[in-house]
């Protein structure tokens, strides 16, 4: 049973006053809340075992190993790796993808073709232009429709023998709008081109399955499935990621070290130089688990509903646009006619509001649309119908305070 005021008792976060107002929380793209055991596993794991892992014979050492690499093993039967060592534990979403994109340097020739969308993150489009200034490789880009759909058309145009990479994010953070990777996926192996999706937006919502998307690289970040910040995940194919030569030079990565001659580890801990972040890791793990003890259909069945309602009434506001209508999860991308985002934002803060405004780190979204910048507001289970109405007052307080 979905039970929202047991849901909501598990965010001590979400008792608190802003401004004097109560709390309410409609940034979760950009971060979600912290429930209380993920909290308390980080208490723990300071209070009670804090040591370096996979180095020390000593007992406090050995519990934090095991407790990390339980992590590992929770997070890959939540994405379905095959392999534990599939999972390479980063810094979080941007240092996954510079991962993979670093390693192919070694790898493309000058003239092969990277496609990307016009749907991405900074994070998902500057790492390959770099990539592509090292290389000589080409950067082409599927465009969107006025309804942030991506033109699958011109996608399935743009690939052809030359195409070694795709990428592309499962949801867009700037429109909510949720992609058709798995044709995108099955299209570019027909070619031979190996496919990476961003999933920081999708994993709140939904759970993705990396052996039946047949996805050759997915990452993520903890902080957006209510676990800590500077973690999250690379997922990549066993083959691959023994493909791509290490990240980083250091510890820990290492097999055996000479002047003449270094040799390196094996998966996971190739791509796991130097001391990581242990009770980040271990906190994620339990994050996963609470997610999924509350269940993704129940997350689903709250957040279409708070996505539904808070769109209907949005929309009753004269002089409200909403960006991105297609297929799409609880986010909403909005302005009002005449009026910057900033400074919508700011008085929804002093009423209590959270919500992001400006270019979501994906400006060529909002060169497409022709606008600085949106309002945007992201729901996830934790928030109420309630909130809802609380946001859409506000939003017509600041449209007849700003007019
Ligand atoms: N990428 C995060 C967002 O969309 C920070 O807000």
């Amino acid at each position: 049973m979905f039970d929202i005021k047991k849901i909501r008792a598990d965010f001590p976060i979400l008792n608190r006053k802003v401004h004097g107002k109560p709390l309410v929380y409609l940034d979760n793209g950009a971060t979600s809340q912290t429930p209380q055991v993920v909290i308390d596993a980080i208490v723990d794991y300071y209070t009670n075992y804090n040591a370096n892992i996979h180095r020390g014979v000593h007992t406090l050492s050995q519990e934090a190993t095991d407790k990390y690499e339980e992590a590992r093993i929770k997070i890959q039967k939540h994405f379905n790796a095959k392999h534990p060592y599939e999972i390479i534990l980063t810094s979080g979403t941007t240092h996954s993808i510079n991962i993979v994109a670093s390693g192919f340097a070694a790898i493309l020739k000058e003239g092969d073709e990277i496609i990307v969308s016009a749907l991405e993150h900074h994070s998902n489009i500057v790492p390959w232009q770099m990539l592509c200034e090292k290389t000589g490789a080409v950067l082409k880009v599927i465009p969107i429709n006025e309804d942030g759909s991506l033109q699958m058309g011109v996608y399935h145009e743009l690939l052809n023998n030359k195409t070694k990479l795709v990428f592309c994010n499962h949801v867009s953070n700037a429109l909510g709008v949720i992609n058709p990777i798995e044709e995108l996926i099955h299209a570019a192996h027909k070619f031979g081109a190996y496919v990476l999706i961003d999933g920081a937006q999708a994993c709140p919502h939904v759970k993705p399955d990396v052996q039946e998307l047949d996805v050759d690289f997915y990452v993520a970040s903890a902080h957006k499935m209510c676990g800590p910040t500077g973690v999250g995940l690379l997922y990549g194919k066993e083959e691959l990621l023994n493909m791509l030569p290490p990240y980083q030079g250091g510890g820990e990565m290492i097999e055996t070290v000479t002047f003449e001659k270094t040799t390196y580890a094996g998966l996971p801990h190739k791509f796991e130089a130097g001391t990581p972040n242990i009770c980040g890791g271990i906190a994620f793990g339990v994050a996963v688990d609470y997610m999924n003890e509350i269940g993704f259909e129940a997350i689903a069945t709250q957040e279409d509903k708070l996505l539904q309602y808070a769109t209907e009434e949005l929309e009753k506001i004269e002089g409200l646009k909403i960006y991105g209508t297609s297929n799409k999860t609880s986010v909403i991308s909005f302005n009002l006619e005449g009026i910057h985002p900033y400074d919508v934002g700011a008085i929804l803060d002093k009423l209590g509001i959270a919500v992001r405004t400006g270019h979501h780190c994906a400006q060529p979204i909002m060169d497409f649309f022709c606008i600085p910048g949106t309002i945007r507001a992201s729901f996830t289970f934790y928030n109420t119908l309630e909130e809802v109405d609380e946001l859409v007052k506000a939003v017509k307080r600041a449209q007849m305070m700003l007019s």
